[in-house]
């Protein structure tokens, strides 16, 4: 393609590290979409004869057709896709191929065709996530009333209910969305036409081409244009974040899945065995998410690091911006589709969860709300009175609601027998009725409005 200044060739290593082809072929969609976009806009304003934009426009439709029907070839002397799409374009139409690149250089060609990829990215995550909230929403409904321990410090707490618990996990999943919106409406700007870095003499149309490729107006700063890659930043920081989220619920279904919580079933479609221990059902899957959210924000912290100390315009690091950003998609993209699965294909042993809540005293709290509420004792006292009835529970053995009326007037005289109503963990979570509380009418005012937001009526 510089054949004119150049006496040799490239080295083979010259060749070897330069060549981006072997990755960014992924952007083969987008770079024929930009392509048609720009060699339509140098027809409509006759820097291209309306005959030679149709002969561009019909090439490049039947070099999409190999891509499609035989897949992009990898020639590293090419170096990317848009030399091998140009390349393969003249051998297909002769030398008017050559009019392709007026008023255009690789850099905003790139700009464009990769923000164009993030945009479909951004898209097909979104549609993962809607399918997350909605099994998120199914399930706790499903569990409005399912009680299980609420933990803190990974030790028992107070009741909750499981709903309640997944709609966390909705609220969480919920922002992803929002940011995921956020990253998209900032990057909707096409770099289109800032040519190498300076734009350009020809009178170009960049409203057309913008419009054409469905973005919102063309960029403001061709120096910026072709330098800007924060939105590959976003959608990386939207990605990572996401990732957290996913990798905190796996972690819980980890927890849950183990014998001795036993809260859960995962489905034998997300599981796996073992090659020597016969009774093996392993959460594979869930320890996947956690494992791809360390390599999602690997990525995240790998193009930041390429970025932070280029001067502008182009430097050819920016070429290795596009790995860390195919692989995050790439690996959110099957984790969101594993958690859908794991949301909806679970079976939730609420009897087990029940049980364990009612084993870890924790109706405690109750207890002292109660001795405040009724008995009119300062809070920090009625601790005090509630942890010397835990510690006799404790020693017998027993739940807080198992010992006799004899013994916690023992322990303050003031206890009467009203007391056991308030320690069964249904009252201690129908209590929470507070907005955004644990109490089954809560969970299910939150699920109807979720339900709602998603379109579920
Ligand atoms: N392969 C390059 C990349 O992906 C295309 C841009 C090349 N521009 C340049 N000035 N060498 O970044």
């Amino acid at each position: 393609m510089w054949g004119g200044r150049f006496a040799e060739g490239p080295s083979a290593i010259m060749r070897e590290i330069n060549a981006s082809i072997p990755f960014d072929k992924a952007l083969w969609r987008q770079d024929i979409a930009a392509s048609k976009a720009h060699v339509t806009m140098l027809g409509a304003r006759n820097i291209v004869s309306a005959a030679d934009t149709e002969t561009i426009l019909a090439g490049l439709g039947k070099v999409a057709g190999e891509y499609e029907a035989n897949g992009v070839p990898e020639n590293w002397d090419l170096e990317d896709i848009h030399m091998t799409t140009e390349s393969r374009l003249a051998e297909l139409i002769g030398p008017v191929a050559g009019r392709l690149h007026t008023a255009r250089s690789r850099n905003d060609q790139v700009a464009t065709d990769f923000r164009l990829w993030v945009r479909d990215a951004i898209d097909e995550t979104l549609a993962g996530l809607d399918a997350l909230r909605r099994a998120l929403v199914e399930q706790a409904g499903n569990h409005a009333e399912s009680i299980m321990p609420g933990f803190t410090h990974l030790q028992t707490a107070q009741p909750v209910t499981l709903g309640h618990h997944l709609m966390a996990y909705y609220e969480m999943t919920s922002r992803d969305v929002s940011r995921f919106e956020d990253a998209r409406a900032r990057l909707n700007r096409s770099p289109l036409g800032s040519a190498a870095l300076a734009g350009t003499g020809f009178p170009i149309d960049r409203e057309m081409t913008a419009k054409a490729l469905g973005f919102d107006s063309p960029t403001d700063n061709s120096l910026d244009a072709v330098s800007d890659r924060d939105f590959a930043l976003d959608y990386l920081s939207a990605a990572t974040q996401c990732s957290l989220h996913l990798s905190r619920l796996a972690e819980e279904f980890v927890i849950w899945a183990s014998q001795p919580f036993g809260f859960v079933r995962m489905a034998d479609s997300l599981s796996t065995g073992s090659s020597i221990m016969p009774q093996k059902k392993n959460p594979d899957a869930a320890e996947l998410v956690r494992g791809h959210a360390g390599r999602i924000m690997g990525c995240f912290t790998s193009l930041m690091v390429t970025m932070k100390g280029l001067p502008l315009a182009y430097s050819k690091d920016m070429q290795d911006d596009k790995p860390p950003v195919f692989e995050a998609h790439g690996l959110l993209r099957l984790s969101i589709a594993a958690m859908v699965g794991m949301i909806a294909d679970s079976t939730f042993k609420t009897e087990r969860m029940r049980q364990a809540a009612e084993l870890g005293y924790a109706t405690a709290t109750d207890l002292a709300d109660w001795l405040v509420r009724e008995a009119d004792i300062p809070f920090r006292e009625a601790h005090h009175v509630t942890g010397a009835a835990v510690k006799l529970a404790e020693s017998k053995g027993c739940a807080l609601d198992e010992l006799s009326l004899d013994e916690l007037q023992a322990i303050d005289g003031r206890v009467d027998e009203r007391v056991y109503k308030a320690l069964s963990v249904e009252a201690s979570v129908a209590a929470r009725c507070s907005h955004g509380g644990t109490a089954p009418v809560e969970v299910r005012k939150r699920v109807a409005a979720a339900r709602l937001a998603l379109g579920l009526g």
